[in-house]
């Protein structure tokens, strides 16, 4: 692979190993283990394998290795450690990386698993949390500790779209020594790249846009070399937490078809939000490419686009919220983001269901809040969907 190829050049041939058959297409090397040629050759591989060199697939695999490679050259990593799910990547990070004692800054608008990984299995341990509210630097400032080892935010939140300023955060954390770790989802590789903007760690739910098209759960953590191999990789290959070879070769072939799909379905994200603005029957629309939304210039300036998630605020509550979902037609009602297919999600009674009200107030979850992942469908027919539905729905 060449360091000079394009970002789209990266995505269709990073990271490939050919076998000797020369196939196009990747191989999926689908099995549990690798033999030796002999007993001596067996013993040298457990003393150390080279990045080549295969023991069992919970340690590495050929076709893990080539989405690894594949990624890390996508995101401008030195390298990458594939997990079993996005939560696999968030939850082994911040374990392999924590000592008890250690303390925590976390923004609070977080995704309702990434909350409980915080609040109830890091604290278990002996991990101090403390949470700010993300948008606000002198939060951030204020809750720095002496101690403070680690920093953790997803750059853009789950689902009200919040964006936190990658840059600045990383330089208030890196001041008293914390390392920092982003959850990229929301703005994926294309849009944003992390680890360039200071991050030290950073963490994808390939299961979203790198699938891209609902079928395998999956997840990534990216960072340099050291820290993947000597840090991620003991903890990940002995606690289980590792990619399976089925899933990366989907999860690689999502890759290359990655930026046309998230720029199609970014540009219709814009253009839902725009034919929306102003509805009678929204009290909001979040969209953070939207002149509209509060922290419009800083999306503008740490993301090409403005991702493919939007939220809108039925001003009616939950009943009209149901009303509206249940009346698509086109858009289907689930929790996944980043598919082909645009879901339509009510993030107060599923996947932040929870939380306790206070909390959900304090995030800007109201009743009427439904989050909107656009599709790579036509967006008229989008358009046209929503559209009667909010006029079924009030
Ligand atoms: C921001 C964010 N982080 C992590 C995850 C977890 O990913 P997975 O479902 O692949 O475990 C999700 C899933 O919705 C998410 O939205």
């Amino acid at each position: 692979m060449s360091k000079d190829w394009n970002n789209r050049t990266k995505a269709v041939h990073g990271g490939i190993r050919r076998s000797q058959y020369g196939e196009v297409s990747e191989a999926i090397f689908l099995t549990q283990g690798f033999v030796y040629d002999t007993a001596e050759a067996a013993e040298a591989r457990f003393i150390e394998a080279g990045r080549e060199e295969f023991i069992y697939a919970r340690y590495g695999n050929p076709t893990v290795a080539m989405f690894e490679d594949r990624i890390a050259a996508l995101e401008g990593a030195e390298d990458a450690f594939a997990t079993a799910s996005g939560m696999a990547a968030v939850s082994g990070a911040l374990s392999a990386m924590l000592k008890a004692g250690d303390h925590v800054v976390a923004s609070r608008a977080l995704f309702g698993s990434c909350l409980y990984v915080l609040e109830e299995v890091l604290t278990r341990f002996g991990v101090e949390v403390t949470f700010v509210d993300g948008t606000d630097l002198d939060q951030w400032r204020a809750a720095m500790r002496a101690d403070t080892s680690l920093v953790f935010f997803e750059s853009v939140s789950n689902p009200t779209l919040e964006v936190i300023d990658i840059r600045a955060v990383c330089e208030i954390a890196h001041k008293v020594g914390a390392l920092v770790v982003v959850d990229n989802v929301f703005a994926t590789p294309v849009f944003s790249k992390a680890i360039e903007q200071g991050a030290d760690v950073v963490v994808y739910s390939a299961t979203k846009h790198i699938d891209g098209q609902g079928r395998a759960l999956g997840g990534v953590i990216l960072g340099a070399r050291d820290f993947i191999r000597g840090t991620i990789e003991p903890y990940m290959k002995h606690t289980g937490g590792s990619m399976s070879p089925f899933t990366a070769w989907i999860m690689l072939k999502g890759l290359e078809t990655m930026h046309l799909r998230v720029n199609a379905q970014a540009d219709s994200a814009l253009a839902i939000a725009d034919a929306l603005a102003g509805h009678d029957a929204l009290a909001r629309v979040i969209y953070p490419g939207h002149p509209s939304h509060a922290q419009n210039a800083l999306s503008d300036a740490q993301m090409t686009k403005g991702g493919t998630v939007l939220s809108i605020d039925l001003a009616q509550g939950q009943a009209a919220a149901f009303r509206f979902l249940n009346a698509l037609k086109l858009c289907t009602i689930s929790n996944n983001l980043g598919d082909a297919k645009t879901i339509v999600t009510h993030p107060a009674t599923t996947t932040h269901q929870r939380l306790p009200d206070d909390q959900k107030q304090s995030l800007g979850i109201t009743r009427g809040l439904v989050r909107i992942s656009v599709g790579i469908e036509d967006p008229q027919d989008l358009v046209s969907d929503i559209r009667q539905a909010l006029d079924a729905a009030s």
